[in-house]
């Protein structure tokens, strides 16, 4: 995916609750690196993010059907890439 598109689908979808990286409905699952090796179903990967952002997981809304799949696999390679990178 496009990883500056991502960045734009973020600040439009996520940032409510993940500002920064972090998550302030359940603090401990920040969008960070360790975070998201312990708790994301799957692992720390693109595909990850997408069925998770796809589906959505208890208090996190599901995107399917609100956002394009170029748009869910734009915002997966900004989160793994921002991840990965310890940008934030
Ligand atoms: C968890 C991404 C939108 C609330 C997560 C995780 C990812 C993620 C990757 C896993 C983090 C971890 O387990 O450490 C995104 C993306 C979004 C988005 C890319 C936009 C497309 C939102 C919004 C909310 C939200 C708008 C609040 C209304 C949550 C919550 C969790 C979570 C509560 C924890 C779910 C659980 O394990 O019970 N998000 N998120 N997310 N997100 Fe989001």
């Amino acid at each position: 995916g496009d990883v500056g598109a991502g960045e734009q689908v973020f600040s439009a979808n996520c940032a409510a609750c993940h500002a920064g990286g972090q998550n302030v409905i359940m603090p401990e699952k920040t969008l960070q690196k360790d975070a998201l090796t312990q708790y994301l179903s799957g692992g720390m990967k693109e595909g990850s993010v997408v069925t998770q952002v796809t589906n959505g997981k208890n208090a996190m809304p599901a995107f399917g059907g609100r956002l394009s799949d170029d748009d869910i696999a734009n915002v997966a390679s900004y989160v793994i890439d921002q991840a990965s990178g310890d940008k934030w």
